[in-house]
Parts: structure tokens; C-alpha cells; sequence
């Protein structure tokens, strides 16, 4: 039986949520592997909406397992506000579990992913102010404190004065600020740790034996493949890795063991925060999608930019994902509009390019070289793919050709119901 990985094909916002949670229905284990709270899903089951940033959505399934991987960065305060809220609407949430291998967001990553991004003015990256950058740092950095070291007071009470120590000298002497206390802090984690013990474990050791047992087990993707920090519009991305290759290292799990990659993308596109968009559509058309399409974040409220799709940067998704199918989103919200545009290569200074190029400053010079396709009209809720307007067929057909993978779910509306299985995924 197979595990599946879930990645989105675009800036993030895709509507993963929905997709991995129609898949955690079925799924005996849902593993988040990257990023932390600055993603935000929005699932609804059984008429209530639940918004969740940390937890993954296979925690609304009894049966399912939801794991928190190793990859992931975790801020115990908000996960455990998480757990609260959950449990609060009639949640279970005992079968969670944390990696003991996951890093956590500490006070001063908060503090400095703002005071960075304010230093950068006009050059800021737009981040969710989460903490994510720093935290990923003093990962790669080697300086970072994990969930298992929660467990352990005394040598938390260490690394935590090392810390904080090192992080004051850099709160006070480049950005002015009033130094934390280590011993505030100390107090602060050694309360989350007693309440997070229970869910601690050795992650990457109960996702392999599910995988081995024949479990379904799905692995949900945060951000988007152009959010990548080794494949995206770098610097303006995540810290982590949001491509297919991401999951495993984020797990623990193999890449022998991955037996298909849904990619997720809306028949437009979105981004928020700052940096490249060739596609970007700065007037009305670009405003009435953003409202039909209730495009504003769901971790920071910020209206979403808006644009056609881009078949660069989707064909470039597909080949650095290894994309074995697709989920395709919001068709619905392009509606009545009598043409759609899909971006099919790049004019760079004169020059036919169908590659995403590296640099901000040639990204920049890129105008979108565009395909027109018939729209369509307002779609109702067809139930397979052959009840589908003919010009919406085409659309999809030419999304296939650009990725080389087959859509498996066509989306023609928020509500779990207004969704079109091509494929069975397990
Ligand atoms: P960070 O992840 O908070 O460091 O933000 C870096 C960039 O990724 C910014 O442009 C954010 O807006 C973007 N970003 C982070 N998480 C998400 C997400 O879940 N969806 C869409 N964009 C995101």
C-alpha cells in the first residue's frame, strides 16, 4: 500500500490542506515533515471549520496517526495552543506525535525574524514573523535546541544559557534591544515539556514500521515547491525544504519508500510575501480572482498577489518534485472569465526561455510569453472528469502535458464534496 507524498506546485496556498485531508480519511498515518506555524490550514469537516498551523489534519480522524516529523520546526507554545483548541471542539488528540528529533522556536527566534526583517526595509523577504528563518539557523548552525533536550532539565537549563547569552549580545549590540533572561526562559520550556512529554517519540522509527506493515500513509506538505531555500526564487523563500525530497529527510523515511508525489496547484496562481512572479496580475482581473478566490492568509491575513498560471514554474515543480500526479484547485474561481492565460515560457531580453532562471535580477527582466485557452462557464458539481466542460478539459489536458503527470483531483469548489476523484490515490 502505498505512502504519498503531498507538495505543493506552487507559492504555497494551494490547498493542500484539502487534498491531504480527504486523503487522511483513508490514511492510517498523515506526517508533517518541514516548516512549522507558518502554514495554516483550513479543513472542514462535517460543517465546523478547523484552522490549524502545526498539527497535521490527520488528527480530525480517530483512527489516524498524526506525526509531527523531525524536519519540522515546532514552537511548543502554539502547538500546545493547538492541542487546547482541539481538544476544546471535542478533538482526540492522543494519537499525535512529536519527534524527539524536532527543533523548537524559542522566544529569541520570534524576536529576531522580525528585528530581520525590519533591518531589510524594502529588501524584507515578507515572512510570517514566526520565527521559522532563525530557527532553521541555529539548526544548520549547530546551536539549535531539540524536543528531546526539553526532557532532560538540566542539560536544557545549558543550552538554553548558551543561547540565550549568544542571542543577547546580538538583541543588544546590533539591534538595541533589552536582553532576555535565560532563567525566564528556562521556566517557560520546562512548563511545555511537562505537557508535551506524552507525545515524544521516535518518529522516523514508527513511520517506516507503518510504511513496512503495508499502512496508508500520507505526508503533508507545508509552503510550496517556489518557497524551496535550494529550488525556489531564493532569498525570497522558506528555510526548508518543501519539494518531494524534503519529506524524506524530514521523516527519516527513504525515497525507495515514496511511491507517489501529488503536486498541488490552483488554475491560478498565488504568493504571498515579497519576490518574483512573473505571472502577477496587477489590476482588476488579478482583484476579482483575489475575491472570488478568498485569497488572504490564513496565518497572517495578508491579501494574497495574484496571477495566471505559470507553466515555467509548474513544468520546473513537476521535474524537481518528481511528480507522479496532480491535484488541480479553484477551477471554479476562474469562472466566466471568457479567456485564461497560461505562462508557456519566458522573454528574456529578447530572448525564448522555458526555464526559471536563477537570479532575481534576470527573474526580474522575464515577461511571461502566454498561451490563451477558451474559459468556462459556471460548473455546477460534476462528479467524474468526463462531465466537465470541453474548454476546462483542454485546460487540464494542457497542465498534464506541461508536467507530465495525470490529475487525479480536480477541485471545483471549497466543500469536500465539490471535488472530482479522476484517480484513486490508494
Ligand atoms: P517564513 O517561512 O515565515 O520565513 O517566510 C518566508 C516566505 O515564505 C514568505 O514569503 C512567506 O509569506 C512565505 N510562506 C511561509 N509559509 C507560507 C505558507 O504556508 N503559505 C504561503 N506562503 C508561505
Amino acid at each position: 500500500m502505498p505512502a504519498i507524498a503531498v507538495v505543493g506546485a506552487q507559492f504555497g496556498d494551494e490547498g493542500k490542506g484539502k487534498v491531504s485531508h480527504y486523503l487522511a480519511r483513508q490514511a492510517h498515518m498523515v506526517v508533517r515533515t518541514q516548516g512549522g506555524n507558518n502554514a495554516g490550514h483550513t479543513v472542514v469537516v462535517g460543517g465546523k471549520v478547523f484552522r490549524v498551523h502545526i498539527v497535521p489534519s490527520g488528527v480530525l480522524y480517530p483512527e489516524c496517526t498524526s506525526v509531527i516529523g523531525n524536519g519540522v520546526v515546532v514552537d511548543p507554545e502554539v502547538l500546545l495552543q493547538e492541542i487546547d483548541y482541539l481538544r476544546s471542539e471535542g478533538v482526540d488528540t492522543s494519537r499525535l506525535i512529536l519527534s524527539d528529533r524536532a527543533h523548537l522556536i524559542m522566544p529569541y527566534h520570534r524576536m529576531l525574524d522580525g528585528l530581520d526583517e525590519d533591518r531589510r526595509g524594502l529588501r524584507r523577504i515578507g515572512t510570517t514573523r514566526r520565527g521559522i528563518g532563525p530557527a532553521y539557523m541555529d539548526k544548520n548552525a549547530r546551536l539549535g535546541i531539540r524536543v528531546a533536550d526539553l526532557l532532560d532539565p538540566e542539560g536544557l537549563r545549558e543550552m538554553i544559557e548558551e543561547n540565550v547569552a549568544l542571542k543577547n549580545d546580538l538583541l543588544q549590540k546590533v539591534y538595541g534591544q533589552e536582553p532576555l533572561s535565560a532563567a525566564a526562559v528556562y521556566e517557560e520550556y520546562l512548563g511545555y515539556a511537562e505537557r508535551l512529554r506524552p507525545y515524544v517519540a521516535d518518529t522516523a522509527r514508527l513511520v517506516n514500521e507503518a510504511i513496512d506493515a503495508g499502512e496508508r500513509v500520507v505526508f503533508e506538505g507545508a509552503q510550496g515547491s517556489l518557497l524551496d531555500v535550494d529550488h525556489g526564487t531564493y532569498p525570497y523563500v522558506t528555510s526548508s525544504h518543501p519539494v518531494a525530497g524534503g519529506v524524506t529527510i524530514g521523516s527519516g523515511v527513504g525515497p525507495t519508500k515514496i511511491d507517489k508525489v501529488l503536486g498541488v496547484l490552483k488554475a491560478y496562481t498565488s504568493r504571498v510575501g515579497d519576490g518574483p512572479f512573473p505571472t502577477e496580475l496587477l489590476n482588476e482581473q488579478g482583484d476579482a480572482i483575489r475575491e472570488r478566490g478568498k485569497e488572504y492568509g490564513t496565518t497572517t491575513g495578508r491579501p494574497r498577489r495574484i496571477g495566471w498560471v505559470d507553466g515555467v514554474l509548474l513544468g520546473y515543480a513537476a521535474r524537481i518534485n518528481g511528480l507522479t500526479h496532480l491535484a488541480i484547485n479553484s477551477v471554479d474561481v476562474l469562472a466566466g472569465f471568457d479567456k485564461i492565460k497560461i505562462a508557456v515560457a519566458y522573454d528574456l531580453d529578447g530572448r525564448r526561455i522555458e526555464d526559471p532562471p536563477a537570479t532575481l535580477r534576470d527573474f526580474a527582466r522575464c515577461k511571461p510569453i502566454y498561451e490563451e485557452l477558451d474559459g468556462w462557464g459556471e460548473l455546477g458539481t460534476p462528479a467524474h472528469r468526463n462531465e466537465i466542460p470541453h474548454s476546462l478539459e483542454r485546460y487540464v489536458q494542457r497542465i498534464e502535458q506541461i508536467t507530465h503527470a495525470k490529475a487525479a483531483v480536480i477541485s471545483v469548489g471549497r466543500d469536500q464534496g465539490e471535488t472530482i476523484y479522476v484517480e484513486e490515490l490508494f
